[in-house]
């Protein structure tokens, strides 16, 4: 080889080591712009999709947690019906002019009860409450102890209750004849009986008493006598001390 051909194939050699590294910086410098690419693509991707996600997951959110909180909110409503129908309490009363049905509907707020009107099957008239008429038919009532004024309000199912107050107003120191017609009409086994009244003035007297005879069944706590104005908070320390 002359010196010039070694000289040619020095200069065709270097050549093609200057191209080698060419092509490789060339490379070297697309591999950064590829992985951007992908990455870029990917970021497009995903904010394509993150774009589109909240309509999904909002739809799907909506639907996920909107499902579970409504099938939860199903389950605890009966289980904790369930909890209170083990020990349910019913205010039953009876009131001719008002005053003991608003005492009585303090008290099914106060206790979560249910209440039970019980309607006269022949309503009272003013003439019938007329207590200074001798002849009225309230006063005939409360002079006979074996009258039993019909009831005209539906018969209740008391399965479930364990307690029960029992309200009325006084008439002539006692219980209405109507309330002894509905304790001699149920059974009262197992059931704690509480007995309210209003009045004038006069006290409970023997009205408890004489229920819990006629009823034959429960077990009866002393009564007590409220004024129709009492406040909650005094219904409240009187059901509290029934504990
Ligand atoms: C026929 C009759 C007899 C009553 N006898 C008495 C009584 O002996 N003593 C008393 O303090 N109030 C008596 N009252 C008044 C009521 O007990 C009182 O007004 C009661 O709060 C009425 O309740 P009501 O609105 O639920 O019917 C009598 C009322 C009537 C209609």
């Amino acid at each position: 080889m002359s010196n010039t051909m070694k000289k040619s194939f020095s200069f065709f050699l270097a050549a093609l080591l200057i191209l080698g590294l060419a092509a490789c910086g060339n490379h070297a410098g697309t591999e950064p712009a590829e992985s951007r690419t992908p990455a870029g693509s990917a970021t497009e991707a995903a904010s394509g999709e993150t774009a589109s996600m909240p309509e999904n997951a909002e739809n799907g959110s909506s639907e996920s947690t909107g499902t579970p909180e409504a099938s939860g909110e199903a389950g605890t409503v009966p289980s904790s019906g369930d909890e209170e129908d083990q020990s349910r309490t019913l205010v039953v009363y009876f009131s001719a002019t008002g005053t003991t049905k608003g005492v009585a509907e303090k008290i099914a707020a106060l206790t979560g009860g249910d209440l039970y009107e019980i309607v006269p099957a022949e309503p009272y008239s003013n003439a019938d409450l007329n207590w200074n008429d001798r002849s009225s038919r309230s006063t005939r009532e409360q002079n006979d102890k074996s009258a039993r004024p019909g009831i005209g309000s539906e018969r209740i199912d008391l399965t479930g209750y364990t307690t029960i107050y029992i309200g009325f107003p006084i008439w002539w120191g006692e219980e209405p004849r109507i309330m002894d017609t509905f304790v001699e009409s149920y059974r009262f086994d197992g059931m704690t009986m509480i007995p309210f009244c209003t009045s004038s003035s006069s006290g409970i007297g023997r009205s408890g008493s004489n229920m819990e005879a006629l009823a034959g069944s429960g077990t009866w706590l002393d009564g007590k006598r409220f004024g129709g104005n009492v406040s909650q908070a005094d219904l409240q320390s009187w059901i509290d001390g029934l504990r």
